[in-house]
């Protein structure tokens, strides 16, 4: 019993933030009152009780005057009228993460530059994404690189364990402690790190690996050698990025992917690509194009190496812009989009996405107001919003972001210039009249990847407010 009550609220409370909300006050307030509560005393209470605890001890310490009045059955009422107390303190001490703020955003008490990430576009922008995968029959592995916490990872995998793509080990190690038990890490390993990989292989379920070149993949196979641990391995394709990867079309990646096959080493899992090429785009048609390349690069490299059983070999693609627009995932056999969840201005100009899809934006202070040279200043710069160009190769020039009001309307100011704490907003005087030295703004970003790793902490914005703050994983 305790144990359900307890698995029920985890539920809850990842699913639907709203019914959970409704269903606090109900233990808070609306049961203790009610004689009639104490028939399902035990079963309601057994949920806070076991959030706080998951033992039975807390019975002990609960007192009950309904039981005195002769309603209710011994130690059901019992544990009812203790798991109201102990709520009560629980709901206070966790409020932050609970939801039990409600910030507007011109609270004194949201320090700017804040980050501010919109929870019901980010689940749309999930489940969406996620909808795509199931309905074209690929595995969804979503980047979690963009917002780094578990809470937005629960929602691109749909409240499951994995699995995901990590950028980095510490994001690896992060989410293997909260219950992620299958794992790649797409960047290509540095033999300097095998040790620390080898560990959370260890740990978790499946910890796949990148590589693309002979001293890696040397490196490994002494690594296994020493140690013993046979790694799960990916070869990194290059399908137009030319930033990592083999040449889909050189006789030496054939002969690297039958070495990985053969070898005792190593489990390879298959072949994987990221169209990040697919950012150079200017509209739909040409993100199609690449999308096209980008699966089709794994399927050729796949049809020269029969010799390997094809079916064993895992084809895994993902970029946002080539994910956002085809219709279904087809000749794949894995996605990997990450920054879907958030989107930005840049996936917006390329025709990615709208601009109403863009979940996050910072919110910034006026702290100057300069007509005569025809500009605000706000305090968000460089450190608060990243110094991405954006789609520079659409429009030189275009600003470090959109500037908007707080109802997220686009105003009629560019982002001209951002110094590590100061951002600098041309206006015509006529409309920097409106927007006095106090006022605040909200900047949606060119790439909200790069501006959320400049937080330590979201501010998670529900109907206008804030209510309540996510904490990504750090580091390297
Ligand atoms: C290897 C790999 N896979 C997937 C992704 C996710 O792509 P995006 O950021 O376009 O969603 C990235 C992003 O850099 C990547 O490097």
């Amino acid at each position: 019993m305790v144990n359900i009550g307890f698995d029920l609220l985890r539920v809850l409370r990842i699913t639907n933030r709203k019914f959970l909300c409704f269903l606090r006050k109900f233990y808070c307030f609306d049961l203790p009152l009610h004689p009639l509560s104490q028939a399902f005393g035990f079963q309601f209470s057994s949920v806070p009780l076991c959030a706080l605890s998951g033992e039975n001890w807390v019975l002990i310490f609960s007192v009950s005057p309904w039981w005195v009045l002769g309603f209710g059955c011994g130690s059901a009422t019992l544990c009812f009228r203790g798991g109201f107390w102990l709520w009560l303190w629980h709901l206070w001490f966790n409020r932050q993460d609970t939801g039990f703020m409600n910030l507007p955003l011109t609270s004194p008490e949201i320090n700017t530059p804040a980050f501010l990430v919109d929870r019901a576009i980010v689940q749309q922008n999930c489940e969406t994404m996620r909808n795509k995968a199931q309905r074209s029959q690929v595995v969804f592995r979503p980047h979690v690189k963009t917002h780094k916490t578990i809470e937005v990872a629960r929602m691109q995998v749909g409240d499951s364990s994995g699995p995901i793509t990590v950028s980095t080990l510490a994001e690896a190690e992060f989410f293997a402690q909260h219950g992620f038990d299958d794992i790649t890490y797409a960047v290509p390993i540095s033999p300097a790190k095998f040790d620390r990989a080898a560990a959370l292989a260890r740990q978790i379920n499946r910890f796949n690996l990148l590589l693309d070149n002979d001293a890696t993949f040397q490196a490994l196979q002494d690594f296994q050698a020493a140690q013993g641990t046979v790694l799960d391995v990916f070869l990194k394709v290059d399908s137009g990025y030319h930033r990592a990867g083999v040449d889909p079309d050189s006789p030496e990646s054939v002969r690297l992917a039958v070495d990985l096959a053969t070898s005792p080493a190593v489990r390879f899992r298959g072949l994987l690509t990221h169209a990040g090429h697919s950012y150079n785009s200017k509209n739909p048609e040409e993100i199609r194009k690449v999308a096209s390349q980008e699966k089709e690069s794994l399927t050729r490299l796949l049809a020269r190496i029969p010799q390997l059983g094809a079916a064993n070999l895992l084809r895994s693609i993902g970029s946002t812009p080539t994910a956002s627009v085809v219709e279904e995932f087809a000749d794949t056999d894995e996605v990997r989009p990450g920054n879907y969840v958030f989107y930005d201005v840049f996936q917006a100009r390329i025709g990615a996405c709208t601009l109403s899809q863009c979940a996050v934006s910072v919110l910034a202070t006026v702290i100057g107001n300069y007509p005569h040279h025809g500009h605000l200043l706000v305090d968000a710069g460089a450190l608060a919003l990243s110094k991405d160009p954006g789609p520079d190769h659409m429009e030189r020039e275009c600003g470090f972001g959109v500037v908007c009001d707080l109802n997220l309307k686009c105003l009629p100011m560019k982002l001209i210039g951002l110094s590590q704490e100061h951002g600098k907003i041309q206006a015509a005087p006529s409309v920097l009249q409106h927007y006095p030295v106090g006022t605040r703004l909200r900047i949606m970003p060119n790439h909200s990847c790069l501006t959320a790793a400049m937080y330590d902490s979201y501010q998670v914005v529900e109907e206008g407010c804030v209510t309540g703050q996510w904490k990504p994983a750090r580091g390297w």
